[in-house]
């Protein structure tokens, strides 16, 4: 969404008068919960995601970031013990609406996972499958277009332009993983889900790829999921605390990482557990 269309978009809010552009609700989770079979992994989970902001999911291992990440495109849906109670709305809408299109869904919220993933293509089709499918070219020279504008804001243009028909597993690490974003960018979603996305990058990739989550929040809602209390506190806005399944706390990164409520993000961004 472009500024002009979100400034109406809050003059039709708001009648002109507050909301601030990044205080948009983007996508609301309300009594989120997760179960694997028997087992629940996620509880009673209440969390604003911004638009145009970084959220930032933080917590020890097996505390449900990835869990509850996986509701807002419904990628739990891929998981057959799972079962996901309580809303989750894109906005407003609620995205577990049996009259919602699940793969327009994932178009619309899109995933970027730890381990680099392409497809085992070339550069130009892993990036050019999605737009394909999803019919948003007409002809050779649009899809051209949509290939060659997704590298770019991925940042990976100058390093691919000349090896497009090369495959794509044959990229550095680093490189496929902006390979995977650019391939997410390519049908134009609105929000970008991130697993641990430099988890297996090496620090100068890491830093690439972080300072191209900080320009893709013009354009795009993110949430990301990192073990990286830097990391955290360099590209978000807004970080969520999980622990053992329960949403501890949620607010702007800043009060997050020097002043938080609770003493559990407090041991945990001191590392004192984790
Ligand atoms: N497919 C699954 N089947 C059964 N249990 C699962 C499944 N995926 C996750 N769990 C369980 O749900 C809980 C939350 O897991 P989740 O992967 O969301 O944690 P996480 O915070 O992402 O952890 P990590 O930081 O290690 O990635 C854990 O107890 C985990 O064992
Ligand atoms: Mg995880």
């Amino acid at each position: 969404m472009n500024i002009m269309s979100q400034e109406k978009l809050e003059e039709a809010v708001s009648g002109g008068m507050t909301a601030k552009p990044n205080e948009v609700i983007k996508m609301q989770g309300r009594k989120v919960g997760v179960f694997y079979g028997d087992k629940q992994a996620l509880f009673d989970v209440d969390l604003d995601v911004r638009q145009n902001q970084v959220t930032a999911l933080i917590g020890p291992s097996g505390c449900g970031k990835s869990t509850f990440l996986r509701c807002l495109n419904r990628m739990n849906d891929t998981i057959d013990s799972a079962r996901v109670t309580g809303k989750i709305t894109l906005d407003g809408e609620d995205v577990y609406d049996p009259k919602i299109d699940v793969v327009e869904l994932r178009a619309r919220v899109g995933m970027v996972f730890q381990k680099p993933n392409p497809f085992p293509k070339s550069i130009y089709e892993n990036v050019a499958y999605g737009p394909k499918i999803h019919g948003l070219a007409k002809n050779k020279a649009e899809l051209d277009q949509i290939v060659e504008s997704s590298l770019k804001k991925a940042a990976l243009w100058n390093e691919a332009k000349d090896r497009l028909n090369e495959p794509g597993t044959g990229l550095s690490g680093g490189q496929q993983q902006r390979l995977c974003i650019a391939r997410a960018i390519a049908v134009s979603p609105e929000v970008i889900l991130m697993d641990e996305p430099c988890s297996a990058l090496d620090p100068i990739a890491t830093a690439k790829v972080e300072e191209l989550i900080d320009e893709l929040k013009q354009n795009y809602t993110i949430v990301i999921v990192t073990h990286s209390m830097q990391q955290a506190a360099r590209v978000s806005q807004r970080t969520a605390m999980f622990h053992l399944g329960y949403l501890v706390e949620e607010g702007a990164t800043d009060k997050m990482f020097t002043n938080p409520d609770d003493k559990r993000t407090q041991d945990y961004i001191t590392g004192r557990f984790g």
